[in-house]
């Protein structure tokens, strides 16, 4: 895939509108996970040195077409140490901007056209601009207004962590070294049939846990207690299994569980193999036997993609037992060179940061859906349209 970017441009005094991601996880006004914002920052910063003048437009949450104030992008704005406009199709501040300065646009999903992607919106949003900018890779499978509507207005282009997000994921997919090893975990089989499908195309192993886990172990007639799993979803997961089969990937489901009378933080924790499980038993995290067979794959593999933790990695310590033991063997083995590891999802991201082993991965990708639907060869288009043809 052949992008436009932003090198080798005459930026000096145009107004660029700079699509970034930065829908982040916000507590009591605060920012508690910036990584999303960091990562955008190296674009931000070649723009504004090069001479742009660089108005950011963003969206947070889902506030459905409606100013409600408590997705305001005020918090980032403070972040970032830039001004908030307060609506995003105001352009009156834009004649007093000075070559590098950068302000942020109030949330763009304020306005049901963003969304919607209503051309007539999507020109309001263009007026003023010299050139689009994408940067937010990780909304780039939405076509709305602010990713694809003023694309098609604009002379457009990738920006640097939407350019690096497909290099470092192309390169996993289309030449991976191998054995290659990926984990899929999380909560539902539903969202993704697709990723699971690629994958087990793709892979030597697939490792399937968390709550999809046990969608395929009850699927399989094994004990899953009053656990969170789809019943609806048993015929996928064995036509899943059959694909796998048929594409030679080794599927490795849970072998046994980390469960408890409650599905609670503070629940008391008691390993089981899956025929011991009892019908008011709740699995919470991935059992030892398991987690010591998911660490053993990791050390035969030479390439590792992950996403989804395979318990309730944010109830430590007790559920982040199964999550951590993968996030610290992935990284503990990329650090000594021996894998490429490649991880996504904000879950994900969140349990290698709260063991510390995020800087060890080989790369860590800024995109949740659009990660997904990266590696499952969908044709994402807010990038499509910045491709040169
Ligand atoms: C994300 O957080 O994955 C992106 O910003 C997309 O958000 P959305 O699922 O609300 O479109």
């Amino acid at each position: 895939m052949k992008l436009r970017t932003i090198n080798n441009l005459d930026l000096r005094g145009k107004y660029v509108l700079l699509r970034d991601d930065f829908n982040v996880q916000i507590v009591d006004g605060k920012i508690t996970d910036g990584f999303r914002i960091e990562q955008s920052m190296p674009t931000i910063e070649k723009l504004r040195s090069a001479g742009a003048r660089v108005v950011i437009c963003a969206h947070l949450g889902r506030p459905k077409g409606t100013r409600n104030m408590e997705f305001s992008m005020r918090p980032v704005a403070e972040f970032l140490n830039v001004p908030l406009i307060d609506d995003c199709l105001r352009r009156d501040f834009m004649a007093d901007m000075n070559n590098g300065d950068v302000v942020l646009l109030e949330n763009v999903r304020f306005y049901p056209g963003e969304e919607s992607n209503d051309p007539a919106f999507a020109q309001r949003l263009a007026a003023g601009f010299d050139i689009f900018v994408n940067d937010a890779f990780a909304v780039s499978h939405r076509a709305h207004a602010s990713t694809v509507g003023v694309a098609m207005i604009l002379p457009s282009y990738a920006g640097e962590l939407l350019a690096s997000e497909i290099e470092n994921l192309s390169a996993v997919m289309e030449n991976p070294v191998r054995p290659l090893l990926s984990i899929v975990a999380g909560s539902k089989v539903s969202t993704k049939i697709g990723v699971l499908k690629a994958l087990a195309k793709l892979s030597d192993t697939l490792i399937i846990g968390g709550a999809l886990g046990t969608t395929f172990n009850y699927a399989l007639g094994e004990n899953v207690g009053n656990s969170l799993y789809e019943a609806d979803q048993k015929n996928t997961a064995l036509e899943i299994l059959q694909y796998a089969k048929q594409n030679n990937c080794q599927v490795l489901l849970p072998l046994d569980k980390g469960v408890a009378k409650e599905f609670t933080r503070d629940a008391v924790r008691t390993n089981k193999d899956l025929k011991d499980i009892m019908p008011d038993d709740v699995i919470i995290d991935a059992g030892i036997e398991t987690t010591q067979r998911n660490v053993a794959a990791i050390n035969s593999a030479k390439t590792v993609i992950w996403n989804g933790t395979v318990g309730m990695a944010e109830w430590m310590p007790t559920w982040s037992y199964g999550s951590f033991a993968l996030a610290r063997a992935i990284a503990a083995r990329t650090r000594a060179g021996e894998i490429t590891s490649v991880i996504g999802g904000g879950d994900t991201v969140a349990a290698l940061e709260a063991c510390g082993v995020k800087d060890d991965i080989t790369y860590v990708s800024t995109g949740g859906g659009a990660f997904l639907e990266f590696i499952e060869g969908r044709i994402l288009p807010g990038i499509s349209i910045l491709e040169n043809k």
